[in-house]
């Protein structure tokens, strides 16, 4: 079955993951993208964002969080009152899943199957093993789903601390720290009323600014 384990390194910190992420062929995505997008930030940082995978931009540019939705969700954390805060950017899923687009045009993306998400998982298990957040800001419904299990509704569980769930406490016993759902950026970018999205996830963030004063 699919499967990034085999392709973990041994040891080593966020540097020798993202050296082997590189390379993994743990499920065919690898094939039609670009590159790994691998996440991206400070090992110390308290806050970590992790989304559902990378967009057309990111995939050419090989970071995550850098084309619209990435630009939104930078807007919304400076509104929180988190510009100053130096993030960790991720994403459950590291290659850019898409449809064909005839030449010049973006490329759309394709939602990952629950099959390459649980074969993507390691890679986000380890970056949360490192990085041990105080706050993680899960981004959307899939990413959701992909943390704290399949009925996971983020409209019903948004804008509250819950507690990180097994593995991802693991290595904080003593300050397990916390994990908060909000709406995806690209939600906020399709959604009819934009401001009233936006605001919703401004406020969601704020909670995470509270914690991390
Ligand atoms: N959407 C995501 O979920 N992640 C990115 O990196 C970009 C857009
Ligand atoms: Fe490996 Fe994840 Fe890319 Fe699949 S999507 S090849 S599991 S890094």
């Amino acid at each position: 079955g699919y499967d990034a384990t085999p392709y973990l390194p041994s040891r080593g910190g966020l540097p020798a993951l993202r050296r082997a992420a590189a390379g993994c062929h743990g499920c065919p995505l690898f094939l039609d993208a670009t590159q790994t997008v691998f996440g991206t930030g400070p090992a110390g940082a308290r806050l970590m964002l992790v989304g559902e995978q990378p967009g057309d931009q990111e995939d050419v540019k090989g970071e995550p969080f850098v084309g619209p939705a990435g630009q939104l969700l930078r807007r919304a954390l400076e509104e929180a009152g988190l510009g100053d805060e130096k993030a960790y950017f991720t994403n459950v899923v590291k290659h850019f899943k898409f449809t064909p687009a005839p030449r010049g045009k973006r490329r759309i993306h394709k939602s990952p199957s629950l099959r390459e998400m649980t074969a993507c998982r390691p890679w986000l298990v380890e970056e949360l093993k490192r990085v041990a957040p105080e706050v993680l800001v899960v981004l959307g419904g899939t990413a959701g789903k992909a943390l704290l299990g399949s009925s996971f509704r983020v409209g019903e569980r948004r804008g509250v601390l819950l507690p990180m769930p097994d593995p991802f406490a693991e290595q904080r016993r003593a300050a397990p720290g916390r994990l908060l759902a909000t709406v995806h950026p690209s939600a906020v970018l399709r959604a009819d009323d934009r401001e009233a999205a936006f605001g919703g996830l401004v406020a969601d963030l704020s909670v995470a600014a509270r914690v991390l004063q």
